[in-house]
Parts: structure tokens; sequence; C-alpha cells
């Protein structure tokens, strides 16, 4: 059965809203509980379906854990298989993250390629490259990575920054004999918290935070982690700063890393809004007139992709002409014809969107397409006249803890109905 969400016109929000962990923290991390020789205790894990189906995985695997409030106890030194099956795989492609400490680990292991996604084609060659340097035999069958061998420490120079890949590359390393040096490093803080927390567990790593990480391999020597909280989302803290921002409204959010925010709050301030900041408080307040902005995306710590959508259904309510053009994923711009149905008036030329505002939105029918289009879509819905149905909304829930609470104690007008059979 599916669900949708519907949105009353909500032209105010107010209050406080707490952040909750990070899912592409937590991610990574969960993942990294299979280099370790005992039980993990991990604080402050968002409970969203991502996070959800990776625990899934590692539970076919062989792992056991235990999930509740925010607090998860996983113990993976019962693993007794390692192959990471397309059924599961299929509906979380971050689930390629136990392809590195699998095969750290165990010397061979099966995972399932991701498909592409509705954002892009989202290869991973550039994993498998990094790790037949290290020494693995890789070959891909029927749909399945193959990989097996010892790895050894060395060099290694990513041709893209890649998150995911970055990270697979120093859980594998952590394990492997030797050093591995790699160049062009993701610097997101959610790799940060990784290499911080293998370190902790007593892998020797150095340039933490840089684009150039050391790790010394333990040479198959298992990890002891520490209980470690994960980091607050900022990608969830940029979108309730988004729905604020769209509104016109003055809201506080508790539980963020302001520092992790930088790339995003320069371009709200671009826009007009201001902040009032304090250890992990930030509270926006609402810009006089919203004026046009320009947004390129780029790696941490510049403007995330994962905000691009979000910044678009603001634009169409700024004073004028707004240009986005997005550099990481080749179709990142779903939202745009869910956008127009609801009266915005974007163009698209290859990469490049020109939203012209401010629009008169008016509530209608929209599809979700993928994670960050989807709260663009909830966003817009709550400036658009009338009732907007925002439909295939699982996908929001993948990434987002407790939205629709969340956004109701802000004062938005939603729920959550089931969709009658068409
Ligand atoms: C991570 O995805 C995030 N997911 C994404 O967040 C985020 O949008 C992305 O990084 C960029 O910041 C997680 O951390 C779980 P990439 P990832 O590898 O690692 C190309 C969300 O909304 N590439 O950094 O898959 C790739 O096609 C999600 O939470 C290759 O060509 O992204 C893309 O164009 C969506 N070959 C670019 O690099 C490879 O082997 C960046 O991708 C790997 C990547």
């Amino acid at each position: 059965m599916y669900k949708y969400l519907k949105i009353n016109y909500s032209p105010k929000l107010k209050g406080t809203v707490t952040i909750s962990g990070a899912k592409n923290a937590a991610l990574p991390i969960i993942a990294s509980s299979i280099l370790s020789k005992s039980e993990v205790n991990f604080i402050n894990v968002p409970e969203v379906a991502d996070v959800k189906t990776l625990l899934k995985l590692l539970k076919n695997l062989g792992a056991e854990f235990k999930f509740e409030n925010h607090n998860l106890k996983i113990d993976t030194s019962d693993i007794n298989n390692t192959t990471a099956v397309y059924e599961i795989v299929k509906t979380m492609r971050a689930s390629i993250l136990v392809l590195g400490p699998l095969l750290a680990r165990f010397g061979h292991c099966k995972v399932s390629l991701p498909g592409g996604c509705a954002i892009g084609a989202r290869p991973v060659d550039l994993h498998l490259k990094a790790l037949k340097l290290m020494g693995a035999d890789i070959s891909i069958e029927q749909g399945y990575i193959n990989a097996k061998g010892k790895l050894k420490g060395t060099d290694i120079i990513f041709d893209k920054i890649t998150v995911t890949g970055t990270e697979n590359i120093i859980m594998a390393a952590s394990l492997a004999k030797g050093k591995t040096r790699i160049i062009n490093a993701a610097k997101e803080p959610e790799v940060t918290q990784l290499c911080e927390i293998l370190k902790d567990a007593g892998v020797d790593i150095k340039g933490i935070g840089s684009d150039e990480i050391i790790i010394y391999g333990t040479d198959g020597e298992l990890l002891e982690f520490k209980t470690t909280e994960i980091i607050p989302d900022r990608i969830e803290a940029g979108t309730y700063l988004a729905a604020a921002a769209i509104t016109n409204s003055r809201i506080t959010l508790n539980n963020v890393i302001p520092e992790h925010l930088e790339g995003i709050l320069v371009k709200f301030k671009e826009m007009g809004f201001d902040f009032e900041e304090n250890e992990r408080n930030l509270t926006i307040l609402p810009a006089k007139k919203i004026a046009p902005v320009k947004i390129v995306t780029t790696e941490y710590p510049g403007f995330p992709t994962d905000m691009q959508a979000q910044f678009m259904a603001i634009a169409t309510q700024a004073n004028g002409m707004s240009v986005i053009e997005e550099r990481l994923f080749e179709n990142r711009f779903m939202h745009v014809p869910e956008l127009n149905r609801l009266g915005a008036n974007i163009s698209i030329n290859g990469k490049v969107a020109t939203i012209i505002g401010p629009s008169k939105l008016i509530g209608a029918d929209v599809m979700a397409t993928d994670l960050r289009a989807s709260s663009a879509l909830v966003l817009a819905g709550l400036i658009a006249k009338g009732e907007t149905n925002v439909h295939r909304i699982y996908h929001l829930f993948r990434g987002y803890e407790n939205f629709v609470e969340k956004f109701k104690n802000l004062g938005a007008k939603m729920e959550i109905l089931n969709e009658e059979k068409p």
C-alpha cells in the first residue's frame, strides 16, 4: 500500500526542532563494526529506513544487534556469510559500504552491484579500482562483485572525490598489511567521524579531515571500538533551515554543529537570512526580502549537492533570477518538473537550472523521486495555497527521522494518508 503526504498551506513556522544523528555518518560507521572483535555500542543513531536496511543486511550476514531509542549495540563476531544479496542491496546503494570491511576481514566476499538510482548511474568503479591496487582480485559476475585476496597498503589517488569510495578504502586499509595513502580523499564530516572512530579503535590514521589520509593497517588484527555518539545530520539541519527560509519564519535548531553547515549558511545569508549561533544551537532569522542566489554544488566544505533541491524550492520565492548548477550528479533535477506543477518558473539547460521568482504556488499532486527531491516538494507544499499531496513519500523516510512529527511541532499542517487505489 502506497502512502502519501498531504500538506495544507502553512505559511508560518515557529518553535524549535532537535536534529537527529547523521544518516551518512551512521551508515559507514555501522559497516565498520565488521572490523570489530567484539560488540560495539553507538548512540544517537537515527531511526531511519536506510539504517534499518543496513542492519537487515548485516543480520543476513550473521551479525546480531539491538537497536532501540537511538542506541545500537551490534556484534559481528559471528558473521558466517560474506554475500550481500541483491534483494537488500537494490533497496539501498550505500550497502556497498560492506565491501571494504568484509574483504579486509575475511579475504573474500560477494556484494551485489548497487543498481543506478534516480539521480544518476552512480558507478562504484573507483571503489573497485582502489581495492585492486591494494591487491584484491575483483570480478563482476551476474551482477555481483566477487572480491578476494589479502589486502596490502599502497598509494591510492582517486580520480574523482567519492564519499563512500573514500570510506570503503579507509575501512579496508584499517585491517590491511602496511601503509595506505589516500590522495584526493573526501573531507565530508561523516568521513572525518569514521576516521576518528577507527583511530580510537586502535588504527594509526594521519591527515584526518584533510584530502590526504594515511592509514597504517593492523594486518588482520581486529579492532576494539569505543562507545561513540553519531554526529548531528547537517543535511537534515539544512532542510529545516530551508523550511524556515521558504516560510520566512524564525525557528531554532537544537543539536547542530554550525561548522558543518558553513557552506550552506553562506548561501542563506546571500538570500538575506541571518543567524544566531551558540555551541550546538542555531536560530535562523527571517529576511526582509528574499534575494536571488547563485549556487554551484561541490564537495565539502563547499555547497552540498544534498541541499540543492531544497534551495531550489526557496529560490521560487526569491525576488529575481536564481541560478543553480549541479556538478556532482548527472540527473539531480527531477524535482524541477514537480515544482513547476506547483506553479514555479524553473528552466533547465544541461547542468544549470534557472529559477525566476517570486512565484505564487498552488497546491497539487506531485511525485517524489529521491530522498532530497521529496524534501524540496514538502517545502514548496508549505507555501502552496490549498492542498499539496506528495506521492511515493517513502523516499523521505529513508533519511529524515520523525519528519512529520517534527514539522507538525513547528506548526506545519501535514499528515500521512494511504493512497486510494487509482
Ligand atoms: C554520498 O554518496 C552520499 N551518500 C550522498 O548522499 C551524497 O549525495 C554524495 O555522497 C555526494 O556528497 C552516503 O554518504 C551514504 P560519491 P556517494 O561517491 O558516496 C561519481 C543522500 O541524499 N562516482 O561521492 O555514492 C558519482 O557518480 C545521498 O543522503 C564515480 O564515478 O557519492 C558522483 O557523480 C544521496 N565512481 C560523484 O562521483 C565511483 O566509484 C560523487 O559520488 C564513485 C563515485
